[in-house]
């Protein structure tokens, strides 16, 4: 148990901290941070209710450096961004370009996204992007992938009919994993997720206004392909 409600604790894979940070980092986690944190103490939780007026939330799993989720709460000021980040140096460099930038349309939440997923009301978001989950390509490590039967039906239960999950990988066996996790999750508890794919382009075609991510940024250079998934909550 993680102490604070009776949701058992899940095991968070991956690191959690790296370089000791900066000074001006250091400050803002003690400053700001705490302003826009996301407490986990509420078995459930409205994310309307953490910002002032918005029209919509929604959530970003497993930021990295907080880039892209920076660049939509700067071009969307009318939406509340809510983003999970186990990795705290990922943290304070977004917690830095709140500072920066003057944002106030973000909620951070310090941890496994799961956390916050299980605990969000039904249907009280209108987008979700996972954008380039840790891989874990090895087969044994493969169930360590966010996506899972779980994380969907925490996922189902949260997006509103009508609602985007968008999922970027540029690991194929990752994204014919993702494509095969959401069919058994159709099947098996009825139409859900519906891929809004038509044909090939569409997949490889980058989201309408899309900023890149660091990750996706060091894949290209690398020379894989990224691949764009998007569906709707039916
Ligand atoms: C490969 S990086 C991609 C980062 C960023 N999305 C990008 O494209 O640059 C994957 C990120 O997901 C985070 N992560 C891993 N498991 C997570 C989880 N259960 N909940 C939230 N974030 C997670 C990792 O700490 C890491 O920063």
């Amino acid at each position: 148990m993680n102490g604070e409600s009776d949701i058992p604790r899940r095991h968070v894979y991956g690191r959690t901290k790296g370089k000791t940070l900066k000074p001006r980092q250091a400050n803002l986690m003690e400053t700001l941070f705490p302003r826009v944190s996301i407490s986990l103490e509420e078995a459930v939780i409205d994310p309307k209710r953490l910002f002032g007026d918005v029209d919509e939330v929604w959530l970003e799993v497993g930021f990295g450096g907080g880039e892209h989720l920076a660049h939509q709460a700067e071009t969307h000021p009318r939406v509340g961004i809510m983003g999970c980040e186990p990795f705290l140096n990922g943290v304070a460099k977004l917690v830095s370009e709140i500072d920066e930038q003057g944002l106030t349309n973000i909620r951070i939440l310090n941890d496994d996204a799961r956390f916050l997923l299980e605990r969000l009301a039904p249907s009280s978001l209108a987008r979700v992007f996972i954008l380039y989950p840790d891989p874990w390509p090895k087969k044994r490590h493969n169930k360590r992938r966010f996506i899972n039967q779980e994380t969907l039906g925490f996922l189902a239960s949260a997006l509103r009919p009508g609602g985007e999950l968008r999922f970027a990988s540029d690991i194929p066996d990752y994204i014919a994993w993702t494509l095969a996790h959401v069919s058994r999750f159709n099947r098996e508890k009825g139409e859900t997720f519906r891929w809004t794919a038509e044909r090939a382009e569409d997949w490889r075609t980058p989201y309408e206004g899309w900023p890149g991510t660091r990750y996706e940024a060091k894949a290209i250079r690398e020379g894989r392909t990224p691949c764009y998934l998007a569906f709707t909550r039916g």
